[in-house]
């Protein structure tokens, strides 16, 4: 387990996630593909391993002693992941993961409180699990979807935000990092903009929690929503914090064991947040992964990875801007943008930019990354996108831009 130390020990680090070891056909692998998912570290991968051998059981349930150790870890990794975004433990739900926590908003809050014509902002820079939830709320309800868009660097327009809200905007949901461009937007200016109509804050943190600190107090949203995998943690997991009045006051989402009081022929009461979120049997495991994750990125220090990260950025996308022909997306001060580089190179389609990449042991993500309205705002159906993590390096970026050399003698 690293501990805390700037400037990060990149070699050191790297020693920790053993998948980065691997040679692909015979050039060592270079992992460009984090915003997809993050790669997991020994620390997690034994907690995980761990728990299965020794406390294996399920949760709330047993009265024995693995029931008893399983229970503890579940509710543990609660209260750690609580500490890791300065949240109440009680407002922290289990989810899959980003996606689940959004529509458990859409669906629970959206259904009870939104009425014909009350108002949905959303943005043109969301991930797809961050407007279909709302789309398909807006349809039952009648409520009405207005976007903000975007100005010519991939950054919110905020006079659009501040045009849009009105008495009528009942809920803003809008990505903290965007996944398919990097751009950092204000959360804590949003919140301020969106409270001074009376709306609510849901925030898309699956971009944001491998990448900088989350203190969840500090952003003043209502709604913060993240997943395991992107920070280093098992697939399958995720939080939903909600501020404690709003989660008391919304129906359940899904009905079944552990999340109800007293059951009855004519209808069931239920149980107190959180576990009125949580129907059914968990993914335990994966709760005791995340909370290895969490203790992995504290030990690190966010100071000491953003630090490391920024610099690797701001180096891909200097070296890429200089290839003629490549045009990158997102904003050019590498201190408005996180982990992503987004970008095309003429003549060539993004998936062929990939499928030469995977050839030279690289790994990038082509497509529309899950944000076609990204997409239809930069004029194109697709990008290449290569994301980082802490763990890679200047040299990985080096071998990008060879690698690029060779798309664009390919497609000359
Ligand atoms: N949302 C993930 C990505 O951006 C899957 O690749």
């Amino acid at each position: 387990m690293p501990k805390a130390h700037t400037p990060l020990d990149v070699t050191a680090v790297r020693k920790d996630f053993p998948i980065l070891e691997q040679v692909i056909g015979d050039k060592p692998l270079v992992y460009l593909d984090n915003a997809a998912t993050g790669q997991k570290p020994e620390a997690v991968i034994q907690a995980i391993d761990n728990y299965y051998r020794t406390s294996n059981a399920n949760v709330h349930r047993g009265i024995h002693e693995l029931g008893r150790r399983a229970t503890e870890a579940y509710e543990g990794a609660r209260e750690r992941m609580a500490r890791f975004i300065n949240a109440d433990s009680a407002e922290v739900i289990w989810t899959r993961g980003t996606s689940e926590s959004i529509n458990l908003v859409a669906a629970s809050w959206g259904l009870a409180n939104l009425r014909e014509g009350d108002e949905i902002v959303l943005t043109t820079m969301e991930h797809h699990s961050n407007l279909v939830p709302w789309q398909l709320i807006a349809e039952r309800t009648g409520a009405v979807l207005r976007y903000v868009g975007m100005d010519d660097q991939e950054r919110l327009r905020m006079e659009e935000l501040e045009e849009v809200l009105n008495e009528k905007t009942r809920i803003a949901s809008i990505v903290h990092i965007s996944n398919a461009l990097g751009t950092i937007n204000p959360v804590e200016e949003i919140a301020r903009m969106v409270h001074q109509v009376g709306a609510l804050l849901m925030v898309d943190g699956a971009q944001a929690a491998p990448h900088i600190k989350v203190d969840v107090r500090a952003l003043g949203a209502d709604f913060y929503a993240l997943s395991g995998h992107k920070m280093f943690g098992p697939t399958g997991i995720g939080v939903l914090w909600g501020r404690r009045e709003l989660l008391d006051a919304m129906p359940p989402y899904q009905g079944g064991g552990e999340m109800i009081r007293v059951v009855k022929k004519e209808g069931s009461t239920f149980a107190d947040v959180p576990h009125k979120f949580e129907a059914g049997t968990p993914n335990i495991a994966g709760t005791v992964g995340i909370a290895a994750a969490t203790d992995y990125l504290d030990d690190l220090g966010f100071a000491a990875l953003a630090t490391h990260e920024h610099e690797v950025v701001k180096y891909a996308v200097e070296r890429l801007g200089e290839i003629p022909g490549v045009r990158i997306f997102g904003p050019r001060d590498h201190m408005e943008r996180a982990g992503v580089v987004s970008f095309l190179v003429d003549g060539a389609h993004a998936h062929d930019i990939s499928t030469i990449l995977d050839s030279e042991g690289i790994a990038i993500r082509a497509g529309h990354h899950c944000a076609q309205l990204v997409m239809d705002h930069c004029g194109t159906s697709a990008t290449a996108r290569a994301s980082f993590a802490f763990y890679n390096t200047l040299e990985e970026v080096d071998r990008l831009v060879a690698a690029i050399q060779s798309v664009k003698r390919i497609f000359a």
